[in-house]
């Protein structure tokens, strides 16, 4: 993963005393996010499938920053697991203040080679994954008047090809930022998304990457996790506190060109879907 240090705009120890709860924290774009926050003071547990990779990303996140990760293993889309999840973090830090749905699944597929399970399989991991964490953390960020971020996308904003699965779950995630700022802003509580585009080094990029023209990138440059973690930073930071429903978009301008994304040769016949 690139470097992430946001401590050049942000102040170190704004987030003294706070503990994070991020699904997906173990990779990737939600580890930036995590690591981001834990370097400006908080306490954080990363929570999804694999106890191996999630135990190792810990340790090194924890060694890196001189702050402390912990790690859960379960799948957000199993309500048991999403509450021992976050009964683990209470139990450990006393409280939740923050919380980070990034746990996603996504692939390249036509309509025509998209299964019944495969399509189902991306709306709970993304869609049912986010209401079910939430759902379980909420009563702690009311108790602290905390804030959530809710990873996104652009996909649905125009009609992407071949991200009908991922799109669909993405744009009902925004709809639930929209009802959760409404709902839970009476309790204290911000709900906020943010909506990556193209970021370099991460599980979405090996899988679509190949297909993304850059050059049709308004600021003709891949993301950086750090672009992320700075807006992770800022959304929950005291900067942010009148902000609540919003979606983010942290992706160079590319949604807004119409030549992006594009796959221009991609035909994705069964043998070649396999391989991205
Ligand atoms: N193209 C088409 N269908 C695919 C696919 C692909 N590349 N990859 C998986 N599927 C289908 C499977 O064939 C299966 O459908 P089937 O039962 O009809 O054959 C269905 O999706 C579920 O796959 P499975 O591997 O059983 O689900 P899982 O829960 O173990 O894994 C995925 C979920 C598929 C999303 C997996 O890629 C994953 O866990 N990814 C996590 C990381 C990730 O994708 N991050 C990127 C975020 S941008």
């Amino acid at each position: 993963m690139s470097v992430v240090d946001t401590t050049k705009v942000f102040k170190q120890d704004i987030f003294k005393g706070k503990v994070l709860l991020c699904s997906g924290g173990g990779s990737g774009i939600c580890r930036g996010m995590t690591e981001a926050m834990v370097k400006h003071g908080a306490t954080a547990v990363i929570f999804s499938r694999s106890k191996d990779k999630l135990e190792k990303a810990a340790k090194e996140m924890s060694a890196k920053t001189g702050g402390q990760v912990l790690a859960v293993a379960g799948d957000v889309r199993n309500p048991a697991d999403v509450e021992n999840a976050v009964k683990f973090t209470v139990e450990k830090f006393g409280r939740i203040d923050f919380l980070i749905n990034g746990a996603a699944g996504n692939f390249l597929a036509a309509f025509d080679h998209l299964s019944y399970n495969a399509f189902r399989t991306v709306i709970e991991i993304d869609l049912l994954g986010t209401f079910n964490l939430t759902k379980a953390a909420s009563q702690y960020l009311k108790k602290s008047k905390g804030a959530i971020i809710n990873v996104s996308a652009t996909l649905h904003y125009t009609g992407t090809p071949f991200q009908q699965h991922a799109g669909a779950a993405k744009a009902a995630i925004d709809a639930l930022t929209k009802h959760w700022a409404v709902e839970l802003g009476p309790f204290g509580v911000r709900v906020n998304g943010i909506a990556p585009g193209p970021i370099a080094a991460t599980v979405g990029m090996e899988k679509l990457g190949p297909a993304f023209d850059l050059t049709a990138v308004p600021m003709q440059r891949m993301g950086e996790v750090q672009d992320i973690a700075h807006s992770t930073v800022f959304l929950f930071s005291e900067g942010a506190t009148y902000i609540s429903g919003v979606v983010l978009v942290v992706d160079g301008g590319a949604w807004l060109n119409p030549a992006y994304p594009a796959y221009p040769n991609i035909v994705l016949e069964p043998p070649q879907f396999n391989k991205l």
